[in-house]
Protein backbone atom coordinates (compact mmCIF):
# COMPACT_ATOMS: atom_id res chain seq x y z
CA UNK A 1 0.00 0.00 0.00
CA UNK A 2 0.99 3.40 -0.53
CA UNK A 3 0.02 6.30 0.84
CA UNK A 4 -0.10 9.52 -1.02
CA UNK A 5 1.45 12.86 0.61
CA UNK A 6 2.27 16.30 -0.43
CA UNK A 7 5.66 15.80 1.87
CA UNK A 8 7.94 12.43 3.08
CA UNK A 9 6.75 13.49 6.43
CA UNK A 10 5.71 10.72 9.21
CA UNK A 11 1.86 11.47 9.86
CA UNK A 12 -0.10 9.03 10.52
CA UNK A 13 -3.66 9.00 8.69
CA UNK A 14 -6.16 6.42 10.47
CA UNK A 15 -9.45 7.61 9.33
CA UNK A 16 -11.59 5.86 6.93
CA UNK A 17 -12.69 8.78 4.90
CA UNK A 18 -9.26 9.83 4.50
CA UNK A 19 -7.47 6.34 3.59
CA UNK A 20 -9.92 5.68 0.99
CA UNK A 21 -8.58 8.92 -0.72
CA UNK A 22 -4.72 8.66 0.09
CA UNK A 23 -4.08 5.60 -0.34
CA UNK A 24 -3.00 5.14 -3.97
CA UNK A 25 -0.59 3.46 -6.48
CA UNK A 26 2.96 4.87 -7.05
CA UNK A 27 3.11 8.51 -9.01
CA UNK A 28 4.63 7.77 -12.66
CA UNK A 29 7.04 10.34 -13.77
CA UNK A 30 4.63 12.46 -15.02
CA UNK A 31 3.69 13.37 -11.19
CA UNK A 32 0.35 12.88 -12.08
CA UNK A 33 -2.14 14.09 -9.16
CA UNK A 34 -5.13 11.51 -9.75
CA UNK A 35 -4.32 7.61 -10.54
CA UNK A 36 -4.36 7.18 -14.38
CA UNK A 37 -5.64 4.42 -16.03
CA UNK A 38 -3.03 1.48 -16.70
CA UNK A 39 -5.36 -0.04 -19.75
CA UNK A 40 -3.42 -2.59 -20.76
CA UNK A 41 -3.35 -6.51 -21.29
CA UNK A 42 0.30 -6.86 -20.26
CA UNK A 43 3.73 -5.61 -18.83
CA UNK A 44 7.49 -5.73 -20.10
CA UNK A 45 10.53 -6.53 -18.40
CA UNK A 46 14.21 -5.14 -18.67
CA UNK A 47 15.67 -8.16 -19.39
CA UNK A 48 15.43 -11.88 -19.70
CA UNK A 49 16.72 -12.75 -16.06
CA UNK A 50 13.89 -9.85 -14.56
CA UNK A 51 11.52 -11.81 -16.46
CA UNK A 52 12.51 -15.37 -15.05
CA UNK A 53 12.56 -13.90 -11.49
CA UNK A 54 8.97 -12.02 -11.45
CA UNK A 55 7.54 -15.11 -13.12
CA UNK A 56 9.25 -17.31 -10.05
CA UNK A 57 7.40 -14.84 -7.78
CA UNK A 58 11.13 -13.94 -6.42
CA UNK A 59 10.64 -10.33 -7.32
CA UNK A 60 7.34 -8.22 -7.24
CA UNK A 61 6.09 -7.41 -10.41
CA UNK A 62 2.85 -7.10 -12.89
CA UNK A 63 3.14 -9.51 -15.57
CA UNK A 64 -0.51 -10.01 -17.04
CA UNK A 65 -3.61 -7.98 -16.14
CA UNK A 66 -5.54 -11.29 -15.71
CA UNK A 67 -3.22 -11.82 -12.33
CA UNK A 68 -2.57 -8.39 -11.24
CA UNK A 69 -2.92 -4.76 -12.65
CA UNK A 70 -1.63 -1.43 -10.67
CA UNK A 71 -5.27 -0.47 -10.74
CA UNK A 72 -7.16 -3.37 -9.42
CA UNK A 73 -4.39 -2.91 -7.19
CA UNK A 74 -5.07 0.49 -5.73
CA UNK A 75 -8.74 -0.36 -5.38
CA UNK A 76 -7.80 -3.99 -3.85
CA UNK A 77 -5.56 -1.53 -1.13
CA UNK A 78 -8.12 0.70 -0.74
CA UNK A 79 -10.53 -1.94 0.46
CA UNK A 80 -7.87 -3.45 2.89
CA UNK A 81 -7.57 -0.87 4.74
CA UNK A 82 -11.25 -0.12 5.09
CA UNK A 83 -12.37 -3.48 5.64
CA UNK A 84 -8.80 -4.18 8.07
CA UNK A 85 -7.73 -6.93 5.90
CA UNK A 86 -4.31 -7.79 4.79
CA UNK A 87 -4.81 -8.79 1.27
CA UNK A 88 -7.68 -9.23 -1.00
CA UNK A 89 -8.69 -9.92 -4.91
CA UNK A 90 -10.48 -7.59 -7.61
CA UNK A 91 -13.12 -9.64 -9.26
CA UNK A 92 -15.32 -9.17 -12.43
CA UNK A 93 -18.84 -9.08 -10.34
CA UNK A 94 -19.87 -9.42 -7.45
CA UNK A 95 -21.02 -13.29 -7.73
CA UNK A 96 -17.33 -14.09 -9.69
CA UNK A 97 -15.68 -13.26 -6.04
CA UNK A 98 -18.42 -15.23 -3.76
CA UNK A 99 -17.66 -18.44 -6.73
CA UNK A 100 -13.97 -17.93 -6.41
CA UNK A 101 -13.99 -18.08 -3.26
CA UNK A 102 -15.70 -21.25 -3.07
CA UNK A 103 -14.03 -22.79 -5.86
CA UNK A 104 -10.34 -21.71 -4.21
CA UNK A 105 -11.14 -23.04 -0.72
CA UNK A 106 -13.45 -26.34 -0.79
CA UNK A 107 -13.41 -29.78 -2.29
CA UNK A 108 -15.30 -32.48 -3.25
CA UNK A 109 -17.05 -33.92 -0.10
CA UNK A 110 -16.75 -30.67 1.66
CA UNK A 111 -20.16 -28.79 3.31
CA UNK A 112 -21.30 -25.28 3.67
CA UNK A 113 -23.55 -24.04 6.35
CA UNK A 114 -25.17 -20.92 5.31
CA UNK A 115 -27.96 -18.04 6.39
CA UNK A 116 -30.80 -18.96 4.00
CA UNK A 117 -31.53 -15.10 3.40
CA UNK A 118 -28.86 -14.71 0.82
CA UNK A 119 -29.02 -13.77 -2.63
CA UNK A 120 -30.74 -15.44 -5.49
CA UNK A 121 -27.62 -16.29 -7.41
CA UNK A 122 -25.63 -17.13 -4.38
CA UNK A 123 -28.61 -19.46 -3.41
CA UNK A 124 -28.27 -21.11 -7.10
CA UNK A 125 -24.81 -21.71 -6.60
CA UNK A 126 -24.97 -23.90 -3.26
CA UNK A 127 -28.55 -25.74 -4.69
CA UNK A 128 -27.66 -26.06 -8.20
CA UNK A 129 -23.91 -25.72 -8.82
CA UNK A 130 -21.73 -27.15 -6.44
CA UNK A 131 -23.79 -30.37 -5.97
CA UNK A 132 -22.46 -31.14 -9.19
CA UNK A 133 -18.97 -31.40 -7.70
CA UNK A 134 -20.24 -32.91 -4.61
CA UNK A 135 -20.25 -29.99 -2.20
CA UNK A 136 -23.37 -29.91 -0.31
CA UNK A 137 -25.18 -27.26 2.26
CA UNK A 138 -27.27 -26.69 5.14
CA UNK A 139 -29.48 -23.19 5.37
CA UNK A 140 -30.35 -21.86 8.83
CA UNK A 141 -32.36 -18.90 9.37
CA UNK A 142 -31.95 -16.23 11.21
CA UNK A 143 -33.99 -16.70 13.90
CA UNK A 144 -32.76 -20.08 14.67
CA UNK A 145 -29.41 -18.92 15.14
CA UNK A 146 -28.61 -20.69 18.43
CA UNK A 147 -29.10 -24.03 16.81
CA UNK A 148 -26.61 -23.73 13.86
CA UNK A 149 -24.29 -26.25 16.28
CA UNK A 150 -26.52 -28.56 15.68
CA UNK A 151 -26.23 -28.01 11.53
CA UNK A 152 -22.35 -28.41 11.81
CA UNK A 153 -20.78 -31.77 10.01
CA UNK A 154 -17.16 -33.27 10.28
CA UNK A 155 -17.08 -31.91 6.47
CA UNK A 156 -18.22 -28.74 7.38
CA UNK A 157 -15.47 -26.02 5.97
CA UNK A 158 -17.36 -22.60 6.00
CA UNK A 159 -20.26 -20.28 7.39
CA UNK A 160 -21.81 -18.24 4.89
CA UNK A 161 -23.89 -15.15 5.65
CA UNK A 162 -24.75 -11.64 4.66
CA UNK A 163 -25.90 -9.35 6.85
CA UNK A 164 -27.84 -7.11 6.61
CA UNK A 165 -29.47 -9.94 4.14
CA UNK A 166 -31.06 -9.27 0.76
CA UNK A 167 -33.74 -8.31 0.75
CA UNK A 168 -35.55 -9.44 3.67
CA UNK A 169 -32.84 -7.24 5.63
CA UNK A 170 -32.42 -9.73 8.83
CA UNK A 171 -29.42 -8.75 10.87
CA UNK A 172 -27.08 -11.54 12.14
CA UNK A 173 -24.84 -11.38 14.83
CA UNK A 174 -21.19 -11.48 13.53
CA UNK A 175 -19.44 -11.55 17.03
CA UNK A 176 -21.35 -14.60 18.04
CA UNK A 177 -20.86 -16.41 14.50
CA UNK A 178 -17.10 -15.87 14.59
CA UNK A 179 -17.07 -17.42 18.07
CA UNK A 180 -19.22 -20.68 17.03
CA UNK A 181 -16.66 -20.68 13.69
CA UNK A 182 -13.84 -20.30 15.94
CA UNK A 183 -14.84 -22.93 18.19
CA UNK A 184 -14.85 -25.46 15.37
CA UNK A 185 -12.32 -24.40 13.16
CA UNK A 186 -14.78 -23.78 10.36
CA UNK A 187 -14.28 -19.89 8.52
CA UNK A 188 -16.88 -17.18 8.65
CA UNK A 189 -17.14 -15.79 5.37
CA UNK A 190 -19.50 -12.48 5.04
CA UNK A 191 -20.89 -10.71 2.25
CA UNK A 192 -21.19 -7.05 3.17
CA UNK A 193 -22.44 -5.92 0.26
CA UNK A 194 -25.38 -3.94 1.99
CA UNK A 195 -23.99 -2.44 4.79
CA UNK A 196 -20.13 -1.49 2.75
CA UNK A 197 -16.83 -1.41 4.96
CA UNK A 198 -18.23 2.42 5.86
CA UNK A 199 -20.81 0.97 8.00
CA UNK A 200 -19.68 -2.21 9.25
CA UNK A 201 -16.19 -4.34 9.33
CA UNK A 202 -16.94 -7.94 9.81
CA UNK A 203 -13.06 -8.84 9.86
CA UNK A 204 -13.33 -6.46 13.52
CA UNK A 205 -16.10 -8.91 14.67
CA UNK A 206 -13.77 -11.89 14.02
CA UNK A 207 -15.13 -12.80 10.22
CA UNK A 208 -12.40 -14.47 8.44
CA UNK A 209 -13.48 -13.38 4.66
CA UNK A 210 -15.47 -10.53 3.47
CA UNK A 211 -16.88 -10.06 0.27
CA UNK A 212 -18.13 -7.36 -1.56
CA UNK A 213 -20.11 -6.87 -4.82
CA UNK A 214 -18.13 -3.43 -5.89
CA UNK A 215 -21.50 -3.00 -8.40
CA UNK A 216 -23.28 -1.67 -5.68
CA UNK A 217 -22.92 1.20 -3.10
CA UNK A 218 -18.98 1.02 -4.04
CA UNK A 219 -19.76 1.97 -7.21
CA UNK A 220 -22.73 3.78 -6.47
CA UNK A 221 -23.81 5.30 -9.52
CA UNK A 222 -25.01 2.06 -11.57
CA UNK A 223 -22.22 1.83 -14.57
CA UNK A 224 -19.62 -0.76 -13.57
CA UNK A 225 -20.09 -4.23 -12.03
CA UNK A 226 -17.05 -5.52 -9.75
CA UNK A 227 -16.53 -7.46 -6.54
CA UNK A 228 -13.53 -7.93 -4.40
CA UNK A 229 -12.56 -10.90 -1.81
CA UNK A 230 -10.62 -9.83 1.59
CA UNK A 231 -9.09 -11.64 4.21
CA UNK A 232 -5.51 -12.87 5.35
CA UNK A 233 -2.93 -13.60 3.20
CA UNK A 234 -2.84 -17.05 3.91
CA UNK A 235 -6.64 -17.63 2.56
CA UNK A 236 -6.28 -15.19 -0.11
CA UNK A 237 -3.45 -16.80 -1.43
CA UNK A 238 -5.98 -20.28 -1.77
CA UNK A 239 -8.33 -17.88 -3.60
CA UNK A 240 -6.15 -16.05 -6.00
CA UNK A 241 -4.16 -19.49 -7.29
CA UNK A 242 -8.07 -20.36 -8.74
CA UNK A 243 -8.69 -16.84 -9.78
CA UNK A 244 -5.41 -16.30 -11.34
CA UNK A 245 -5.69 -19.32 -13.72
CA UNK A 246 -9.73 -19.22 -14.33
CA UNK A 247 -9.48 -15.46 -15.05
CA UNK A 248 -12.55 -13.73 -12.80
CA UNK A 249 -10.47 -10.57 -13.23
CA UNK A 250 -12.04 -7.17 -12.71
CA UNK A 251 -11.07 -4.59 -15.77
CA UNK A 252 -8.26 -2.37 -15.15
CA UNK A 253 -11.42 0.66 -16.22
CA UNK A 254 -13.51 -0.50 -13.75
CA UNK A 255 -10.89 -0.94 -11.06
CA UNK A 256 -9.51 2.81 -11.96
CA UNK A 257 -13.31 3.64 -11.80
CA UNK A 258 -14.10 2.01 -8.49
CA UNK A 259 -11.05 3.10 -6.64
CA UNK A 260 -12.06 6.90 -7.61
CA UNK A 261 -16.13 5.48 -6.07
CA UNK A 262 -14.23 4.70 -2.82
CA UNK A 263 -13.44 7.99 -2.67
CA UNK A 264 -16.48 9.43 -2.13
CA UNK A 265 -17.78 6.54 -0.64
CA UNK A 266 -18.30 7.71 3.19
CA UNK A 267 -20.40 10.93 2.13
CA UNK A 268 -22.76 8.78 -0.13
CA UNK A 269 -23.81 6.27 2.54
CA UNK A 270 -23.97 9.37 5.03
CA UNK A 271 -26.98 10.80 2.64
CA UNK A 272 -28.09 7.00 1.94
CA UNK A 273 -28.59 6.60 5.42
CA UNK A 274 -30.31 10.09 5.53
CA UNK A 275 -32.37 9.72 3.35
CA UNK A 276 -33.25 6.25 4.23
CA UNK A 277 -34.92 7.31 7.55
CA UNK A 278 -36.67 9.67 5.98
CA UNK A 279 -38.20 7.19 3.82
CA UNK A 280 -39.25 5.16 6.93
CA UNK A 281 -40.81 7.67 8.76
CA UNK A 282 -42.78 8.48 5.94
CA UNK A 283 -44.02 5.16 4.99
CA UNK A 284 -44.37 3.84 8.55
CA UNK A 285 -47.27 6.69 8.86
CA UNK A 286 -48.64 5.60 5.55
CA UNK A 287 -52.16 4.04 6.15
CA UNK A 288 -51.47 1.99 2.74
CA UNK A 289 -48.15 0.18 4.12
CA UNK A 290 -48.70 -3.07 6.46
CA UNK A 291 -45.02 -3.09 7.82
CA UNK A 292 -41.86 -1.24 7.20
CA UNK A 293 -38.40 -2.89 7.56
CA UNK A 294 -35.31 -1.19 8.24
CA UNK A 295 -32.15 -2.36 9.95
CA UNK A 296 -32.04 1.15 12.61
CA UNK A 297 -36.21 1.42 12.94
CA UNK A 298 -37.44 0.28 15.88
CA UNK A 299 -39.73 -2.44 14.57
CA UNK A 300 -36.82 -4.13 13.49
CA UNK A 301 -36.85 -7.50 15.56
CA UNK A 302 -33.28 -7.23 15.54
CA UNK A 303 -32.58 -3.12 16.10
CA UNK A 304 -30.45 -3.65 18.99
CA UNK A 305 -27.78 -5.69 17.55
CA UNK A 306 -28.08 -3.41 14.17
CA UNK A 307 -27.08 -0.37 16.46
CA UNK A 308 -24.23 -2.49 17.92
CA UNK A 309 -22.15 -3.94 14.44
CA UNK A 310 -23.22 -0.72 11.81
CA UNK A 311 -22.43 2.77 12.22
CA UNK A 312 -25.77 3.73 10.26
CA UNK A 313 -28.75 2.16 8.97
CA UNK A 314 -27.60 1.47 5.43
CA UNK A 315 -29.74 2.72 2.09
CA UNK A 316 -32.19 -0.17 1.49
CA UNK A 317 -35.84 0.19 2.75
CA UNK A 318 -38.30 -2.49 2.17
CA UNK A 319 -42.20 -2.42 3.34
CA UNK A 320 -45.07 -4.74 2.65
CA UNK A 321 -48.03 -2.84 0.80
CA UNK A 322 -51.36 -3.76 2.13
CA UNK A 323 -53.46 -5.92 -0.44
CA UNK A 324 -50.00 -6.34 -2.70
CA UNK A 325 -51.73 -8.49 -5.19
CA UNK A 326 -53.98 -6.07 -6.20
CA UNK A 327 -52.30 -2.95 -5.50
CA UNK A 328 -49.01 -3.37 -5.40
CA UNK A 329 -48.17 -3.89 -9.19
CA UNK A 330 -50.31 -0.48 -10.11
CA UNK A 331 -47.75 1.39 -7.16
CA UNK A 332 -44.91 0.20 -9.18
CA UNK A 333 -46.18 1.45 -12.66
CA UNK A 334 -47.59 5.04 -11.27
CA UNK A 335 -44.05 5.61 -9.79
CA UNK A 336 -42.66 8.43 -11.95
CA UNK A 337 -39.71 9.50 -10.63
CA UNK A 338 -37.98 6.05 -9.01
CA UNK A 339 -36.82 3.23 -11.11
CA UNK A 340 -37.54 0.25 -11.78
CA UNK A 341 -34.46 -1.81 -11.78
CA UNK A 342 -32.68 -4.57 -10.62
CA UNK A 343 -29.86 -3.07 -8.95
CA UNK A 344 -29.36 -1.27 -5.73
CA UNK A 345 -26.80 1.48 -4.62
CA UNK A 346 -27.10 4.16 -7.27
CA UNK A 347 -27.68 7.29 -6.74
CA UNK A 348 -30.95 7.31 -8.26
CA UNK A 349 -34.25 5.69 -5.89
CA UNK A 350 -34.38 2.07 -7.31
CA UNK A 351 -37.90 0.23 -6.82
CA UNK A 352 -37.43 -3.52 -7.21
CA UNK A 353 -40.42 -6.28 -6.38
CA UNK A 354 -38.10 -9.12 -5.02
CA UNK A 355 -40.23 -12.37 -5.77
CA UNK A 356 -40.80 -11.39 -9.52
CA UNK A 357 -36.93 -9.91 -10.30
CA UNK A 358 -33.93 -10.82 -8.41
CA UNK A 359 -35.51 -13.71 -6.41
CA UNK A 360 -37.68 -15.40 -8.78
CA UNK A 361 -35.64 -18.65 -9.12
CA UNK A 362 -36.45 -19.64 -5.54
CA UNK A 363 -39.59 -21.48 -4.87
CA UNK A 364 -42.55 -20.28 -3.30
CA UNK A 365 -42.08 -22.09 -0.78
CA UNK A 366 -38.04 -21.10 -0.43
CA UNK A 367 -39.00 -17.61 -0.58
CA UNK A 368 -41.76 -17.89 1.92
CA UNK A 369 -39.02 -19.01 4.27
CA UNK A 370 -36.65 -16.26 4.03
CA UNK A 371 -39.45 -13.72 4.44
CA UNK A 372 -39.43 -12.45 0.57
CA UNK A 373 -43.28 -12.26 0.43
CA UNK A 374 -45.69 -11.85 -2.35
CA UNK A 375 -46.26 -7.91 -1.20
CA UNK A 376 -42.39 -7.06 -0.37
CA UNK A 377 -41.15 -4.08 -1.99
CA UNK A 378 -37.19 -2.96 -1.85
CA UNK A 379 -36.70 0.36 -2.17
CA UNK A 380 -32.71 1.23 -2.77
CA UNK A 381 -32.94 4.74 -1.42
CA UNK A 382 -30.64 7.45 -3.66
CA UNK A 383 -29.13 10.56 -3.20
CA UNK A 384 -32.33 13.07 -4.73
CA UNK A 385 -33.33 15.04 -2.34
CA UNK A 386 -35.37 12.81 0.31
CA UNK A 387 -38.58 15.71 -0.37
CA UNK A 388 -39.07 14.55 -4.09
CA UNK A 389 -38.23 10.56 -3.62
CA UNK A 390 -41.32 10.36 -1.01
CA UNK A 391 -43.81 12.55 -2.80
CA UNK A 392 -42.92 9.78 -6.00
CA UNK A 393 -44.21 7.34 -3.19
CA UNK A 394 -46.96 9.04 -2.14
CA UNK A 395 -48.72 10.10 -5.52
CA UNK A 396 -48.45 6.34 -6.42
CA UNK A 397 -49.60 4.90 -3.38
CA UNK A 398 -52.63 7.64 -3.74
CA UNK A 399 -52.80 6.34 -7.01
CA UNK A 400 -53.97 2.62 -6.12
CA UNK A 401 -56.11 3.62 -3.35
C1 LIG B 1 -25.82 -9.20 -1.40
C2 LIG B 1 -25.34 -9.43 -2.81
N1 LIG B 1 -24.27 -10.21 -3.01
C3 LIG B 1 -23.80 -10.46 -4.26
C4 LIG B 1 -24.41 -9.92 -5.36
C5 LIG B 1 -23.88 -10.22 -6.73
O1 LIG B 1 -23.17 -9.13 -7.23
P1 LIG B 1 -22.94 -8.87 -8.79
O2 LIG B 1 -24.27 -8.53 -9.39
O3 LIG B 1 -21.95 -7.76 -8.81
O4 LIG B 1 -22.40 -10.13 -9.37
C6 LIG B 1 -25.53 -9.09 -5.19
C7 LIG B 1 -26.22 -8.50 -6.36
O5 LIG B 1 -27.26 -7.91 -6.25
C8 LIG B 1 -26.00 -8.84 -3.88
O6 LIG B 1 -27.06 -8.06 -3.66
Amino acid sequence: MVLILRMEKKVILHKPETLAIRTQIERTSHKEHSAPLFLTSSFTFDDAESMRSIFAEELEGNIYSRFSNPNCQEFIDKLCVLEHTEDGIATATGMSAVFATFMGLLHSGDHIVSSASVFGSTHTLFTKIFPKWGISHTYFSSDSIDSIEQLLQENTKILYCETPSNPGLEILDLALLSDLCRKHSILLIVDNCFATPYLQNPKLLGADIIIHSATKYIDGQGRVLGGAILGSKEIIEKIRFFARHSGPSMSPFNAWLLSKSLETLSIRMERHCQNAEKVVEYLEKHPSIERVIYPFSLSHPQYNLAKKQMKLGGGIVTCIIKGWIDKGKRFIDELQMCSLSANLGDTRTIITHPASTTHSKLTEEERQHVGILPGLIRISVGLEHYEDINNDIQQALEKCQ
